[in-house]
C-alpha cells in the first residue's frame, strides 16, 4: 500500500490528491530509509563546524554512526565510526583530535580513515593493517553545508542543485557563520514538518500575528524547477522598500531580494529559508516513523555574527513562530492516525508539497 499510496500523486497539481495516511505509518518509513534517505543527499554539518584540520562531528542517521571530519590535508570526509576490530564507535560527540582511538582495544585510525596501529595483533595470521580503513561515504559541500549519500551511484549534488546555486549566489550562504542550533524534540512523522515548511497558505491561519501581515499566504508560490529541490517565494506586502531585518542586510542584494524570503528544500529533508539578514537550516535527524529531533541553525553573515542582542531578538522570534507550527504538526500528527483520515486535495499554495510528493512517488516505485 505504501509505495503505491504516494505513486498516485497526479502529474497535474489541479487534479492531485494528498498523500494516505499509509504513508505516514512505520511501514512506509522502512521503505523510505531504503528507497529515499539511503539514496539521496543528505545535510549533515555546516563547512565551518569543521573549520580546522582535526575538527570532528559524529553523526547518527538512520542506525548509522558516521562521522565528518577535516582531515590534516584540508579535504573533508565523512566516515563510519564503527571500529573494524568489534564495532565500538572509535569517537563520540564533536572537538579536535589528531586521530581517533577506539577506547575499547585501542585500535587507532587516521582523520582520513586509515588504520594507524593496532596493539597486539602480531600473531593474528595475515592480518594486514593496510587493508583496514572506516569506510569513506560520498561527500559533497553546497553552499556551505556538507551533505552525504549512502548511494555510490546517485548523481552529483551540485549537478542536480545547479538550478539552484545560481539562484542562491546573492546571499553568499556559502561564507555565512553557522550560530549555535535551538534544538526541539519533535514527536511526529518526519513529511509532517516538511511539509508544514513547504507552504505558506497556512500563514493566515497559523502565523495571523507574525508573518501574514508581512508575507501574505495569497502572494506566495512555489517555482516551476526541475530536480530534486523546491523554492517557494514569500513576496513582502509592499515591495516598495526593503523589509525591516533585526541585522544589517546581505551587500549587494536587490530591491526585489530585500522585500521577499525564499523558502528552499532539497529532497528529501534539508530545509532552509533565506531571509535579506540571515538564512535558517532546519536540520532533521529521524529517529522512526514519528520522531526526530529538529535543529534549527541561525546562519549570518560574519559581520553580523558578534551582535548578540539583535541574534538573542532573533532566536526568540523564531521559536515563537515554531511554537505557531508545533502545534498545527502535534494536530496534524494525531490526525493522520485516525480511522477518518483520508487522502485531501492541494491549494495551487501548496505546489510545493505536490512537488515533494511527486519526488518521494517516484523514490519509492523505483
Ligand atoms: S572494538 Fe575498537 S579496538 Fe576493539
Ligand atoms: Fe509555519
Amino acid at each position: 500500500m505504501t509505495a503505491a499510496a504516494l505513486a498516485a500523486v497526479d502529474d497535474r497539481l489541479a487534479h492531485a490528491a494528498t498523500p494516505a495516511p499509509e504513508a505516514y505509518g512505520g511501514a512506509a518509513y522502512a521503505q523510505e530509509i531504503e528507497r529515499v534517505f539511503r539514496r539521496g543527499w543528505i545535510s549533515i554539518a555546516r563547512v565551518d563546524q569543521l573549520a580546522k584540520p582535526g575538527d570532528y562531528l559524529s553523526v547518527d542517521l538512520f542506525g548509522e554512526p558516521l562521522v565528518a571530519v577535516r582531515d590534516r590535508a584540508g579535504e573533508l570526509r565523512v566516515l563510519s565510526r564503527v571500529c573494524r576490530h568489534r564495532a565500538m564507535a572509535v569517537v563520540e560527540g564533536c572537538g579536535n583530535r589528531s586521530s581517533f582511538q577506539c577506547p575499547y582495544h585501542l585500535w587507532t585510525f587516521g582523520l582520513d580513515g586509515a588504520l594507524l596501529g593496532a596493539p597486539h595483533m602480531e600473531q593474528a595470521a595475515g592480518f594486514d593493517r593496510a587493508a583496514v580503513r572506516l569506510p569513506a561515504l560520498r561527500t559533497e559541500v553546497w553552499q556551505g553545508w556538507v551533505f552525504v549519500n549512502f548511494d555510490a551511484a546517485a548523481p552529483s549534488l551540485a549537478a542536480e542543485l545547479e538550478p539552484l546555486t545560481a539562484r542562491l549566489a546573492p546571499w553568499k550562504i556559502d561564507a555565512m557563520r553557522t550560530l549555535e542550533p535551538m534544538v526541539y524534540d519533535s514527536p511526529w512523522n518526519w513529511k509532517i514538518l516538511v511539509e508544514n515548511f513547504m507552504e505558506s497558505y497556512h500563514h493566515a491561519g497559523i502565523h495571523p500575528d507574525t508573518l501574514q501581515p508581512y508575507f501574505p499566504a495569497a502572494t506566495t508560490y512555489a517555482e516551476d524547477v526541475s530536480g530534486p529541490f523546491a523554492i517557494l517565494r514569500n513576496p513582502a506586502r509592499d515591495r516598495s522598500q526593503p523589509v525591516i531585518s533585526l541585522l544589517p542586510p546581505i551587500d549587494g542584494l536587490t530591491l526585489e531580494e530585500r522585500t521577499e524570503f525564499l523558502v528552499g528544500a532539497v529532497f528529501p529533508f534539508h530545509l532552509f529559508s533565506v531571509a535579506p539578514d540571515h538564512v535558517l537550516w532546519y536540520r532533521i535527524e529521524p529517529h522512526d516513523a514519528e520522531r526526530f529531533t529538529l535543529r534549527i541553525y541561525p546562519c549570518v553573515p560574519a559581520a553580523s555574527a558578534a551582535d548578540t542582542v539583535a541574534i538573542e531578538q532573533m532566536r526568540a522570534f523564531i521559536d515563537h513562530i515554531h511554537q505557531q507550527d508545533i502545534r498545527v504538526c502535534d494536530s496534524v500528527q494525531k490526525g493522520l492516525r485516525s480511522r477518518f483520515a483520508g487522502r485531501g486535495r492541494y491549494s495551487h499554495l501548496e505546489k510545493a508539497l505536490w512537488q515533494f510528493h511527486r519526488f518521494l512517488a517516484q523514490r519509492l516505485a523505483a
